[in-house]
């Protein structure tokens, strides 16, 4: 039985570029691995999986990305043992921090490691994408620039220490729903730069306000106002920059290490879930 950590992460901006074929986007976001993680506990055990979690909100069927990925190897690799997974979840369901994804990274990444299938980060990246979007990022994890579908994981160097504020409001978002909105055209680009032809500019954590902008944070704002709300008043308290991440529902704030964020936390724990975290470098 061996415990592993999956981290959530934080989307640093997020370009829409256009609509493909099959009805995916093509984007390109800059993501950041964090200390907020659930623990995903495996043991062998009998012929298939079985899975349990502390958080009602998690499938516990074959829509599960640990399941998934369970299926996924004993399809190419003919698995022989069964597996019983443990969640304790803290990433909350449907926040834009990827928990999901990360559970499925996770547990491809401990599979290759209790069944000894020695496969190799690309194959892993390949197997990841099966998965989910966001599945192959947290395969090498920490700081890294992803394009295409969110299959294309290219590690950047991390930037500069900080200190994040988490504030999940107590709702998820559908991801699905966010980029049907998109589709309207109710967003418009505020600058049209590449991310990856800024990121050597990017000094301070002030910056990141010249160039990062998230393309869905306007659509997901417009449905739920209290999310303005929150990062207006987040902008308000001395964060250098403040940003939704992914398709929501989370709203974080960037600041200088030795901030005292319990401080500044309190006047969210009311209607909302906080986090405080630190990037995973
Ligand atoms: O890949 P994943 O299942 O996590 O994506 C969830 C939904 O988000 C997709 O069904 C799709 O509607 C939307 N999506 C998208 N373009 C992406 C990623 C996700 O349109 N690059």
């Amino acid at each position: 039985m061996k415990t592993f950590k999956s981290h959530a992460k934080i989307n640093i901006g997020l370009r829409i570029i256009n609509k493909r074929p099959d009805g995916y986007h093509n984007l390109e976001s800059l993501l950041q691995e964090i200390s907020l993680h659930d623990d995903i506990t495996i043991a062998k055990h009998g012929r298939d999986i079985r899975l349990r979690c502390n958080d009602p909100a998690v499938p516990l069927n074959d829509d599960n990305l640990c399941v998934r990925a369970y299926r996924l190897l004993q399809e190419h690799y003919g698995l022989k043992d069964g597996v019983e997974i443990n969640i304790v979840k803290r990433i909350p369901v449907g926040s834009g921090l990827g928990g999901g994804s990360s559970n499925g990274a996770t547990c491809l990444k401990a599979f290759n490691e209790i069944f000894r299938l020695d496969l190799k980060m690309n194959d892993l990246l390949v197997l990841a994408s099966q998965l989910g979007s966001d599945v192959p990022f947290f395969i090498p994890g920490k700081t890294a620039l992803v394009q295409g579908r969110g299959e294309v994981v290219t590690p950047v160097p991390f930037l500069n220490d900080y200190r994040i504020l988490l504030v999940y409001p107590n709702f998820a978002v559908s991801t699905a729903a966010v980029f049907k909105y998109f589709e309207f055209g109710l967003t418009e680009n505020p600058i049209d730069i590449k991310f990856e032809a800024v990121i050597s500019r990017v000094g301070g954590l002030e910056d990141l306000n010249r160039y990062f902008y998230n393309d869905l944070e306007s659509v997901v704002c417009n449905l739920y106002p209290e999310l303005a709300e929150i990062s207006r008043k987040l902008s308000e308290s001395g964060a250098k920059f403040v940003s939704m991440s992914g398709s929501g529902s989370t709203v974080y704030a960037l600041f200088e290490p030795g901030t005292d964020l319990r401080e500044i936390s309190k006047g969210y724990f009311k209607k909302n879930r906080v986090f405080l975290a630190r990037p995973v470098i």
